[in-house]
């Protein structure tokens, strides 16, 4: 296994571009599935999850091929409807596959994704939309059978009772080639459902409405390939943002879509950051010192992301006064508290309610990656911490964050990537 050895104190300084959108690449790549030919996708980034993804593609009988940070899929001869266990509990994100199969076969024979370290990841709206596309769904020994093939998919109306992001792109890619057309009500609005309707409506479907609440898809006979570019990552852009201002430093990232990372600019002003976008290109730095930001709650897209929480929990740690978290999206979204702990922060949790009161410095620490925001927010406390900070269970962090140590190294950082197996 790998650990990080952060040295703390540095200050971030320059310039950077950002990678593509790891929660765009993979359900893209997935419905490369509905293409009959080679579709190629630009600005991959290299990660571990899209590779847990390349996997299942080549198992169900794509030929993928890999160009730097251009993936090109091949799946004229998509020959398999099911992914076995090993595979789909590879990434937690897998479930995506279900609408990429069975838009594609008919029938989709996928194993129910385990929780992971954030919640229970239920897939309830997942499932209840497929039967509303007239599927039929049966489970065999934990493997859950999902099949349209008397009559197909028939478009439909679904109202999701929560905007759930992996809900709304498996009801997309079963619509797209589903008979007639279906109206999603409540459908989730983040950046990536957009990314993905761009994608598939440049291989010819028809969706309209693709981030606002309410999605029409018109089904189509077949789509054609196509080339596509992935967006940058908002959360990557966002991380390393607070990385920044966290040291003390200035980073200006460029080509970045400003409208996306919206949901942060005003927290990030509030507790004393002074941010600025033009153009494509946004600056962040930080005043002289850190101040509390009263309340954060994640909320669904355009609110406060989840996937930003326990980052700016780590710049609350430092700032001036008490800052309160409200986890609105994710069950059990804290385990990173912990592991702040370590560093001296001063953090209590109620339920999804956490509370902290900032310090004037934290101290380097042992600590480990609890999931892959959480890891996050580990490399940015040991920036800024005193002396030196080991992250171990690195694994996590490389599921979203492409090279982080490369990134920040080069804005000044001292980080070092160690194997523990030598
Ligand atoms: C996507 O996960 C992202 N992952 C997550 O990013 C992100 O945190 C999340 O959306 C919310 O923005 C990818 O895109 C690969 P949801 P997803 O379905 O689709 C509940 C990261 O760090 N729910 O919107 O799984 C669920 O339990 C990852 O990059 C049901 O109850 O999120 C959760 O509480 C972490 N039943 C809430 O909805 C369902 O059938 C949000 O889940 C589905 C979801």
């Amino acid at each position: 296994m790998n650990k990080f050895i952060v040295t703390g104190g540095n200050t971030l300084r320059g310039e950077i571009t950002v990678q593509g959108a790891k929660n765009s690449v993979l359900p893209i790549l997935v419905a490369t599935l509905l293409v009959n030919g080679e579709s190629v996708i630009h600005n991959c980034p290299c990660l571990s999850d899209v590779d847990a993804t390349i996997k299942i593609l080549e198992y169900l009988g794509c030929v993928v091929t890999r160009e730097g940070h251009t993936i090109i899929v091949d799946s004229s001869s998509v020959n398999k409807c099911d992914v076995p266990d090993n595979l789909m509990r590879e990434m937690r994100s897998s479930i995506v596959f279900l609408g990429g199969i069975i838009g594609r076969m008919g029938k989709a024979v996928l194993s129910t994704p385990g929780g992971c370290e954030i919640g229970l990841r239920p897939i309830d709206l997942h499932l209840s939309s497929m039967e509303q596309f007239g599927a039929k769904i049966t489970t065999e020994n934990g493997f859950i059978v999902c099949s349209a093939e008397e009559k197909g998919l028939q478009g439909t109306r679904i109202i999701l009772s929560f905007p759930s992001v992996g809900a709304t792109e498996n009801i997309i890619l079963s619509a797209v080639l589903a008979k007639g057309t279906t109206i999603i009500s409540n459908a989730a609005r983040e950046p990536e459902i957009s990314d993905l309707a761009d994608f598939l409506n440049r291989c010819g479907a028809k969706i309209h409405g693709a981030g606002d609440s309410t999605i029409t898809i018109d089904g189509v006979k077949e789509l054609k390939p196509c080339e596509h570019t992935i967006i940058p990552d908002r959360i990557v852009v966002a991380t390393y943002m607070i990385a920044t201002v966290m040291t003390g430093g200035k980073i200006c990232i460029k080509d970045i879509i400003p409208s996306h990372i919206g949901p942060i600019i005003q927290p990030l002003r509030d507790a004393g950051c002074l941010i600025s976008i033009n153009g494509r290109n946004v600056t962040a730095s930080a005043s002289n010192h850190l101040k509390r930001i009263r309340m954060i709650r994640t909320m669904p897209h355009p609110g406060f992301p989840t996937d930003v929480q326990a980052q700016m929990m780590a710049l609350t740690t430092i700032a001036e006064g008490t800052s309160v978290f409200v986890e609105n999206i994710f069950e059990s979204r804290y385990k990173h508290v912990g592991e702040l702990l370590r560093f001296g922060a001063k953090i209590s949790v109620e339920g999804r309610m956490a509370v902290v009161e900032g310090v004037k410095a934290l101290n380097g620490a042992k600590v480990k990656a609890t999931d892959l925001r959480g890891g996050s927010a580990m490399i940015l406390s040991g920036l800024c911490a005193n002396g030196i900070t080991e992250i171990t269970e690195i694994h996590h962090i490389d599921r979203g964050y492409e090279k982080p140590e490369k990134v920040l190294n080069e804005l000044g950082a001292d980080i070092k990537r160690v194997n523990t197996d030598e």
